[in-house]
């Protein structure tokens, strides 16, 4: 047997279930924010993320998919959204387009070659955001309560954000100093690649996996203790604004982030929930307003978050959120013979462009099997279309959990089923309606957890 690769995931059942109802949060939340739906390709020039994401990392020096195609191009699967966009940005020239900044959302599977393990994933689908070509405060709150708001309106509540300043290159500079003189007399006390790490790019061996709880590393000196005082006057209005919109945080020093392209602010979001393992950062990012020069466009200021949909799908479920996910039909046709078999099928096609979700039977199976095919489905409604009753312009219609019957015109059954499936009365709780003050049940939450709308 053929089995699926390691690290990639079947995303079948409820899951799949699961994973759609995120992403239409994600669309959501994203379209009120007026971030606009970028697709990138999934193949790019492997110099993109080798120049973008940076030599030294782990992603790029251990973790990429890449290969030779036919006609001799070194071609990479992306590790992540963030050198794509960029590079889309400068090829279409959105730096000329009037309507700056540049907000873009994006959702899709990235590769990365790592060891498999819970909330750790070879083939790992992100969505993400980036605000292009702005390097006001303003846009690092924005982009870190995007995030934060987004598990909210999942319904996750044991969140943390962590955050942090790079600073700017003067001030990274001299951090940098400051690594190398005090990593250097511990050299051989740090893992191989570290020692390589220690010229090359020292900032790296703070988040080494090998390394990282070593109490040297935890003592090394900390990004914050050289900002200089343009770069603190920044990061202290991105904690000003965080203040205004309600967002609770941490500053935490540890926070370098595992790719090169980051200064100023950085974040990571922790799943906080009891069960999650150590791979609990729901999502990251910060500000990398040297990416865009890098890759030989404009200077452009820029910041964006990504996150992992298969962590917070774990997170969902360790938290108990109870979603709204539909596992239930609407109506089942039933039927015996050929005369029944054509108007269940002309029917169904008629009542699902109305917009009701309707199935009807397959295999051919008599009408005991088709009973309990329907409750497998959980139809809340069957009907067993009747020679007879089609020859008066009726049908018959029952309610699969009352069982009772009624028999109506035919004319008459869109109506008959609105009535009855879509009517407020037919809500399940009282509780599935909204309840927040401002949305009167229209918000995207959709019913869905209202006191944090
Ligand atoms: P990252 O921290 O590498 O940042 O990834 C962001 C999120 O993707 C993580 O917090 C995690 O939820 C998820 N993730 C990463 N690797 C895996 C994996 N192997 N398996 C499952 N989930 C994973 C970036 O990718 C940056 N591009 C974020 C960014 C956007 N910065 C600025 N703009």
């Amino acid at each position: 047997m053929i089995t699926k690769q390691k690290g990639c995931t079947d995303l079948i059942g409820r899951e799949a279930k699961v994973w759609k109802f995120i992403d239409s949060i994600v669309d959501a939340t994203m379209e009120k924010y007026n971030y606009n739906y970028i697709r990138t390709p999934i193949i790019e020039a492997t110099d993109l993320f080798h120049r973008g994401i940076g030599e030294s990392t782990d992603i790029v020096t251990k973790e990429t998919y890449d290969f030779v195609d036919r006609g001799g191009r070194s071609i990479t699967l992306r590790p992540e959204g963030t050198a794509g966009v960029v590079r889309s940005y400068i090829e279409n020239k959105m730096y000329g387009n009037p309507a700056q900044p540049i907000k873009v959302y994006y959702n899709g599977t990235m590769y990365r070659y790592e060891r498999p393990q819970a909330g750790r994933d070879r083939e790992l689908t992100q969505f993400g955001a980036e605000i292009l070509g702005s390097d006001d405060p303003l846009s690092d709150a924005e982009i870190i309560s995007l995030a934060v708001n987004i598990y909210k309106m999942l319904g996750l509540k044991e969140i943390k954000v962590n955050i942090n300043s790079l600073g700017d290159n003067t001030s990274r500079l001299k951090y940098r100093e400051e690594l190398i003189k005090y990593f250097k007399p511990h050299i051989k006390d740090l893992c191989e690649d570290c020692q390589e790490r220690l010229q090359k790019n020292p900032l790296r061996i703070l988040d080494c996996k090998v390394d990282k709880d070593k109490e040297l590393l935890k003592n090394a000196p900390k990004t914050l203790d050289y900002l200089n005082d343009e770069s603190r006057t920044r990061f202290e209005r991105v904690q000003e604004y965080l203040d205004i919109l309600g967002i609770k945080y941490e500053i935490n020093p540890n926070i370098v982030r595992g790719l090169d392209y980051y200064n100023h602010t950085v974040f990571e979001i922790e799943a906080k929930v009891n069960g999650f393992g150590s791979n609990n950062v729901l999502g990251a990012g910060g500000r990398y307003n040297g990416l865009c020069s890098q890759l030989e466009g404009p200077e452009t200021p820029c910041i964006g978050f990504a996150s992992g949909i298969g962590r917070l799908a774990l997170a969902l479920e360790l938290e108990k959120v109870k979603l709204p996910i539909v596992d239930d039909i609407d109506l089942f046709l039933l039927y015996v013979n050929e005369e029944e078999k054509k108007y269940a099928l002309y029917l169904a096609q008629e009542l699902r462009m109305a917009g009701f979700i309707v199935d009807t039977e397959y295999l051919g199976r008599g009408l005991k099997a088709q009973f309990k095919q329907a409750d497998r489905l959980n139809a809340k409604y069957l009907a067993v279309l009747n020679s007879d009753d089609l020859n008066n312009n009726e049908i018959k219609l029952k309610n699969n959990k009352t069982k009772e019957e009624e028999t109506i015109s035919l004319d008459a059954i869109i109506y008959y089923l609105e009535e009855k499936i879509n009517s407020t009365e037919d809500f399940e709780t009282e509780e599935d309606g909204c309840h927040c003050d401002d949305c009167s049940g229209n918000c995207c939450c959709e019913g869905h957890h209202k006191e944090e709308v």
